[in-house]
């Protein structure tokens, strides 16, 4: 009988039990969706990116043409289209390159054989920046890095292009 009595649970800790269990409760359900809602860009895998099409493989010529094309692009909880532009052309082999036109010194944009003279390389007008056919920068000049290089894919005759992906200096 006297060891009934030791188990037996009192109104107060009854009360402190059902309000810390209910408090609990609705604490967790308020705070997780706020903690999701925190971490849920860090959670998102930075795989590859999507592809989109950007031209016919027809068109692609061996002189490198700067092609614009639209990105759905995600940072953090903003959702964007941005203006993407690539320097695109066929080598000797018939192999499809297609690099970025952001001049790795300082961001300014890279065309082909703008400046008469060097008819043959890629020229940055912002500091004088320029780069061989195969996207190498020329040493001496301003650019620390070679021109970054976009995923591709070329499917049913089309070009796609992913993300600009760096590829080390020379
Ligand atoms: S930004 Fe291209 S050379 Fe400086």
């Amino acid at each position: 009988m006297s060891e009934e009595k030791e188990h037996r649970v009192s109104r107060r800790q009854f009360l402190n039990y059902t309000l810390t269990g209910v408090g609990g409760f609705m604490a967790a359900g308020m705070l997780m969706p706020m903690i999701r809602f925190a971490i849920d860009p860090v959670l998102q895998s930075q795989g590859e990116s999507e592809l989109v099409p950007v031209m016919d493989v027809s068109e692609i010529t061996t002189t490198p043409q700067s092609v614009n094309f639209p990105v759905d692009q995600v940072d953090g909880w903003y959702e964007s289209t941005v203006d993407n532009q690539a320097l695109i052309f066929k080598d000797e082999n018939g192999d499809v390159h297609a690099f970025s036109s952001l001049c790795k010194h300082l961001g300014c944009g890279v065309s082909w054989a703008s400046n008469p003279a060097y008819p043959d390389q890629f020229f940055c007008p912002c500091h004088g920046g320029r780069y061989y056919k195969d996207g190498r920068n020329v040493p001496g000049t301003p650019p620390t890095a070679g021109l970054d290089v976009y995923q591709q894919e070329i499917r049913d005759g089309k070009l796609y292009l992913g993300r600009a992906v760096p590829r080390g200096g020379v």
